[in-house]
């Protein structure tokens, strides 16, 4: 008996530095491009829970969209020695050099949610989030058939498009035009950014609305809040968002719902934002050394306005 407990004893001392070294919090830096949209809050807020869930010690830092402000962020959390660096980047280029430092430090970096260009694609571990460029296509081919219903008609299309030079304005973009153009009649007459804001949204959309030369039937923006803040627009100027001018956006939230409930939105690309939790995970995968893929999707789904009112109650953000 008495062998068996010393036995037992020797055997837990001898494990107890491993244990407490793998039991160590493990610290995650994550810089946040900013608060400008609905779909950003629920993002922040699945990212935050999901630290907590996990017993991840959280470092946050919100950018306010300015990439100055998320290499300023990402130095101090190589400065500090965090385990890992987490962050959605504001625009796609120019992060060669602060990677290039992360790396130097043995800090892996994981890419949420938008992803940058590198020349050197070992500068980040993984990427995971959405596809743009099929968040735009699906914006497009809902357009098509919906077109197909009125063969002969042209139609003029409106463009509110994203950060100027980030992943999602760039890929929805492109994933927009390459469907359309498989039908002539339906043309881009204006494009312009709205910085993925309600407020500049529907700054862009009145003097879109101003510009009386051609007809506007349909309005393609690249986020809800950018919608929202046009359906104002479009309100104020007379005319019936939803009916008047089709309105076509990305990512579902629950804002969109709305609108489309009232009749005012046509149909939401679904764009997920809770993340929070795949990411701690595979933060939790990255230190411990385990083979990672190096781009994670996410699966998403169409709203047209008809499912609006069943589908809100269900919706998370
Ligand atoms: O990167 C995701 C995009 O950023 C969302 O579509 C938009 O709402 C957000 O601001």
């Amino acid at each position: 008996m008495k062998l068996i407990a010393r036995r037992t004893l020797l055997a837990a001392a001898l494990t107890l530095p491993a244990f407490t070294a793998l039991a160590a919090p493990l610290t995650m830096g994550f810089s946040q491009v900013g608060a400008e949209s609905e779909w950003r809050t629920a993002n922040s807020a699945s990212i935050k829970s999901a630290a907590k869930e996990a017993g991840i010690t959280l470092k946050f830092a919100d950018a306010q969209q300015k990439q100055e402000n998320q290499v300023k962020a990402i130095r101090s959390y190589i400065a500090q020695k965090v385990d890992v660096i987490a962050f959605s980047p504001v625009v796609e280029s120019g992060w060669d050099t602060v990677l290039k430092e992360a790396k130097t430090a043995g800090i892996p970096v994981i890419l949420t949610d938008r992803a940058v260009k590198v020349a050197d694609p070992s500068l980040y571990v993984t990427f995971i989030g959405s596809d743009f460029v099929e968040e735009g296509r699906k914006a497009a081919k809902w357009l098509l058939e919906r077109a197909a219903k009125t063969p002969n008609a042209s139609l003029n299309i409106v463009e509110l498009q994203g950060t100027v030079g980030s992943a999602p304005a760039i890929d929805r973009k492109k994933g927009f035009e390459e469907v359309i153009k498989t039908n002539p009649k339906l043309q881009i007459i204006r494009s312009q950014s709205g910085e993925f804001t309600r407020a500049k949204g529907k700054e862009v959309m009145e003097s879109f609305l101003k510009q009386r030369d051609k007809k506007i039937d349909v309005l393609y923006a690249h986020n809800d809040d950018m919608a929202i803040g046009a359906i104002q627009a479009i309100e104020e100027a007379g005319l019936k968002p939803g009916v008047d001018i089709v309105i076509i956006s990305i990512d579902g939230v629950r804002g969109a719902f709305e609108a489309m409930k009232a009749g005012k939105l046509n149909v939401t690309v679904e764009c997920n934002p809770l993340l929070g939790p795949q990411l701690m995970q595979l933060a939790k995968d990255v230190v411990a050394k385990k083979p990672i893929e190096k781009r994670i999707t996410v699966t998403e789904g169409v709203f047209p306005a008809e499912v609006a009112a069943k589908e809100l109650p269900n919706r998370k953000y």
